[in-house]
């Protein structure tokens, strides 16, 4: 069934317009997501009517500030089912909230010879805050290998898991390979083990329904920029015990009790992690693009996503010179994101051609140096469809894909 997209589009002004004299395909949507007008209306209805300091001012304005911050955080405690808006930590982006966790627990937590367990389809995101504390206190980091079809496997993690395990990393679904991981599974494994689980799920929440509490996770990571709301605004969901018991991350302004001389006390959560002058329009945007989402539904966007992938894969599997990754797993989990290679061609020659035909894909290592080298790829392309991609733009995709080797001359 093709999808309902053609009516979601006109909520996206953007899709509209031309790159380099074509009608513009946006398959990148694994980088950033496009803005509904509703987001954007919310960012200019903060700035232009509501804009001033939260938590400091007592007058309206401020408050007003204050209001549209914390029905923000509440819009996300529910959005996530978290258990309460003392776990919800607004962050820049899913990097700060990881690294929130990395230098606020992990650095202060574990100790030489602990282990660190994660995937190698992470992220540098989640894998290189993992090092770091592995450099600082001495812990071993070790990785969990997929499968052949590139799937997570639970007698992998249960092998490499052992009492040393401290900390299990794991992202819900790879920006490399769009496959689901079991993350609830993990959870248990970790914490049967006694180790916290940290997952990543920049790129499932604005994909899939998550709750935090269904899968038992310790901390939760994400970008609101990849899930329809501005860059700049993110949120890490932690456990309250393990929030309460970690020292702050940044420290200054807002984020304090008493300032004496030489000491300070710190605020209650969740402000104890949120240092300095906070992103209200960007919580404004994150709170409309939740009521977007909300409004389509996970099934209707799921469903879309399907229907994109189950009607490329064919058509790529038609064309001899294109080698996919990630696209035989065996399991019902593969979102909307398709990584290929076009043989002999480097993948930002690839994506220059696909951008003359104005299509955006991503090419590159994607941030996932470690995962590439397992593949035995220096780089790929990356298409990633969003709930706003039709058929249309799948077709025009594959089209500029057909003339990729003439234009370099390979055939
Ligand atoms: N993390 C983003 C991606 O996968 C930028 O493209």
């Amino acid at each position: 069934m093709e999808n309902n997209a053609a009516d979601i589009r006109k909520d996206f002004p953007i899709l509209s317009h031309t790159m380099n004299g074509k009608p513009m395909a946006y398959l990148d949507n694994g980088a950033t997501t496009q803005k509904p007008e509703s987001v954007v209306q919310a960012i200019c209805g903060y700035y232009g009517g509501c804009n001033a300091n939260p938590h400091r001012g007592a007058y309206e304005l401020s408050v007003k500030a204050t209001d549209i911050y914390e029905d923000a955080r509440e819009k996300v405690r529910g959005f996530i089912n978290a258990p309460s808006s003392r776990s919800v930590i607004f962050t820049k982006n899913a990097t700060e909230a990881l690294n929130l966790v990395a230098y606020s627990y992990g650095m202060h937590f574990l100790k030489a010879g602990d282990e660190i367990l994660i995937s190698i389809a992470e992220h540098h995101s989640n894998l290189v805050p993992w090092q770091q504390v592995a450099h600082a206190t001495g812990a071993v980091l070790k990785y969990i290998y997929l499968t052949p079809d590139m799937n997570i496997d639970i007698d992998e993690v249960e092998k490499k898991i052992t009492s040393k395990t401290k900390l299990v990393a794991v992202t819900q679904v790879s920006n490399v390979l769009g496959l689901i991981n079991p993350v609830k599974e993990i959870a248990a494994i970790a914490h049967k083990n006694g180790a916290v689980c940290v997952v990543d799920g920049s790129q499932s929440v604005a994909h899939m329904a998550v709750d935090v509490q269904d899968i038992d996770a310790d901390f939760f990571a994400f970008s609101g920029h990849k899930m329809l709301s501005p860059m700049g605004i993110g949120v890490l969901y932690g456990r309250e015990e393990l929030l309460d018991k970690m020292p702050p991350f940044l420290t200054g302004g807002d984020m304090i009790e008493y300032v004496e001389e030489q000491t300070t006390t710190f605020a209650e959560l969740p402000q104890k992690f949120e240092a300095g002058t906070q992103n209200v329009g960007g919580a404004a945007g994150l709170s409309a693009a939740i009521d977007y989402l909300q409004d389509v539904g996970f099934d209707e966007i799921g469903r879309i996503e399907k229907d994109l992938v189950d009607y490329a894969l064919p058509k790529l599997r038609e064309l001899p010179y294109v080698e996919l990754y990630g696209c035989d797993t065996k399991q019902d989990n593969k979102t909307g994101i398709i990584t290929f290679n076009v043989k002999d061609v480097h993948p930002h020659d690839v994506a220059t051609i696909l951008d003359s035909e104005g299509v955006a894909v991503r090419a590159g290592h994607h941030c996932a140096q470690p995962l590439m080298k397992y593949l035995g790829q220096n780089a790929t392309c990356r298409t990633s469809f969003y709930l706003y991609n039709t058929r249309e733009d799948v077709d025009r995709w594959i089209e500029a894909l057909k003339k990729v080797r003439k234009v370099m001359h390979l055939e």
